[in-house]
Parts: C-alpha cells; structure tokens; sequence
C-alpha cells in the first residue's frame, strides 16, 4: 500500500515534467485570440491524472517513459478538448478555478478551441520515439476512443430528456463519455512499446473499470464538492442529468424539486443535496464506483510486482477518494 501523502508527491512529480512538455509542445501562437482561447484551461491546470498515468503505466513495463511523452500530451490535450466543447453542452461557467472558455472567448471560439487541440493531439502523438507499426496502432486506438467520446456526450445530452434511465444504460454512457480515455492513457504506453495483446487488455479493462468508478465519483462531487472542485456546484442536478444518484432517487421516488429546472439558489442546491444525503442515494452511488475501481485493480494481476505497479493501484483508490 502507497500512503497518501507518498502518492500525492508521486503523482505532483510526474504532473510537473507533463507541465513542462505542455509549455514545450503547445506553445502560444498566432493568431492571439484563438491560442489564448486554446491554451486556456491547460494553462488553469487541473490533476494531469491520465497522462501521469501513462507515465507511471511506462514504467510499470520497465520502459523509458520519456519515449512516450508527447503521447500522454496528446491525451491530456484531448482531455481538454473534450473539457471545453463539454462546458458549451453542459452550460457551465467555471473550470479549474477559472471561467470557461466559452464564457470568456464566446462559443464560436471555444468550438475551435476545442477543435485546434484535437488535431493538435494527433500531430503530437507522431512524435513519440517508437516504431512506426506501434504509432499506427496508438493512433487508431485515439481516433476510435474520440468518436466514442462524441457517442458518451451524445447519450449524456439525450438521457436528460427522458424520463428513466436504467443503470446499464448509465454505465455505457459514462464508459464512452469518460472511461475510454482514462482506458486509453493507460492501455496506449503498452501499444507504443509493442507490448502483447494480454498485457493491452488488461491495461485497457483497468481503466475501463477505474473510469467508471472515476465518473461516478465526479457526480459524487457535483453534489459535495462545493467550493473544491473549481466547477459549477449542483450543476447536474440543475442541468437534469442522469447521474447514479438520480437514477437511485428517482427509483425511490426521491425527486429533488430542481432536477431539470436549469437554475436553482444556493440554499436550493444544499436542500436537494441534504435530501440526496439522507435518502441514501450518494452512498449508494460510491459503493458502485467502489465496486468498479475492485475489479478493475485486479485486471493488474498480469503485470510484475513493481513500485510503479504499487502507484497505480494507489492512483486507482484515490480516482474515488479525491476531494476535487
Ligand atoms: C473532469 O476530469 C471531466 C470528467 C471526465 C469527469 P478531471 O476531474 O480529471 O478534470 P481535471 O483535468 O483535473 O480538471
Ligand atoms: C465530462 O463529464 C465528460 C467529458 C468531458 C467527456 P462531466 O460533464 O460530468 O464533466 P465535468 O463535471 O463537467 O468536469
Ligand atoms: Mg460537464
Ligand atoms: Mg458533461
Ligand atoms: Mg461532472
């Protein structure tokens, strides 16, 4: 077991050289406004989560991490293209401790915002020192997880407008919205270096299943993360969103009064979030993301035992314990 303290430090290390291949590999140019607008929420930071997982699934194979670098860049800057296009959908107005692309630059802008980062991702990926039958390979992987990404969104949007949604449908939209990528930065190091089908797999079922977990807890956080998450609070449950928690309350007949009604006061959010609370419903969906960060730490089981093994482990119980 990796203490907490052990981890956070382990993960700031390696989010700190991500942070300085970003600066390196994704430069402001011109024109002015559209890079100011690009560079935006990579420059606001957030966790680095997935690429500093593909740091440490590089060492996990005993590899050189920094062969790969500008492939968990490119999987960063398509996180944050997928951030900025998700806070047009989602009407959002603050990330990362800061105001919304969309907000700042209008959403013409942040469309190709988003737009420039994404090809900007692919050209990076190119740019990793392996063979060229590898980079292939990871490309193709990238490319089929963005459509999945757009399909995850797409459900996302539609569920809002109806009336139930079961949890296997919930569970397919959140494995393709979100899951996928976190699959992908871990599953795409092995790629890269040639690793077989067997090890792929299993890299590819933990993030699966740690995604999953990851998602669930971010609903978690909509509701309880009030003023740590840098995000708008309650915003799901404003938006209508079919999150665990209320597909369990609806269940239950436990509707918060503002599911759906795209404003909601302060006082308003915590009343619904107190209800949620007590009828059991947020507990309910972290023993879910608990169950799915369980099965996907066992798919681990093929790789040697290894300190950066042990960090990964460490990385998948803190995707459901962080506070933001
Ligand atoms: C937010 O991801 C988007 C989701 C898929 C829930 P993160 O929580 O990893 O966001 P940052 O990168 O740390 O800001
Ligand atoms: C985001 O899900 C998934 C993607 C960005 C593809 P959310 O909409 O829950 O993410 P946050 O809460 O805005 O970060
Ligand atoms: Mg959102
Ligand atoms: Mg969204
Ligand atoms: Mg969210």
């Amino acid at each position: 077991m990796v203490e907490v303290n052990q981890l956070k430090e382990e993960i700031s290390k390696r989010s700190r050289i991500i942070d300085r291949a970003i600066s390196e590999l994704l430069p402001q140019k011109e024109p002015d406004g559209l890079y100011k607008a690009t560079r935006h929420l990579l420059k606001a930071g957030g966790k680095r989560l997935r690429p500093v997982m593909s740091l440490i699934v590089a060492e996990a194979l005993g590899e050189d991490y920094e062969k790969i670098l500008p492939a968990a860049v490119a999987i960063e800057t398509i996180h944050n293209f997928t951030l900025i296009h998700d806070d047009i959908m989602d009407r959002d107005e603050m990330r990362r401790g800061v105001k919304t692309v969309h907000v700042l630059w209008g959403e013409p802008t942040a469309i190709l915002a988003g737009d420039t980062l994404f090809a900007e991702a692919f050209y990076l990926l190119t740019f990793c020192d392996v063979e060229s039958e590898n980079l292939v390979k990871a490309s193709r992987m990238l490319a089929d997880v963005c459509v999945k990404i757009c399909e995850g969104q797409f459900l996302d949007m539609s569920f809002e407008k109806r009336e139930m949604v079961s949890e296997e449908e919930y569970i397919e939209m959140v494995t393709k919205k979100t899951s996928v990528l976190i699959a992908a930065s871990c599953a795409i190091p092995a790629v890269l270096f040639g690793e077989k089908e067997e090890i792929v797999n299993a890299l590819w079922d933990f993030g699966i299943n740690c995604g999953i977990g990851f998602q669930i807890h971010d609903d978690v956080l909509d509701l309880v993360g009030k003023d740590k998450t840098g995000k708008d609070w309650g915003s799901d449950l404003i938006e209508g969103k079919k999150t665990l928690i209320a597909i369990k309350a609806f269940r239950d007949g436990n509707i918060p009064k503002i599911f759906g009604k795209r404003r909601a006061s302060p006082e308003e959010i915590e009343e619904a979030v107190r209800m949620l609370k007590e009828k059991g419903a947020i507990d309910y969906a972290s023993s879910k993301a608990e169950e799915f960060v369980e099965k996907g730490k066992k798919r681990l089981e093929v790789l040697p035992d290894s300190e950066a093994k042990k960090l990964l482990i460490g990385i998948a119980d803190y995707l459901i314990k962080r506070e933001y």
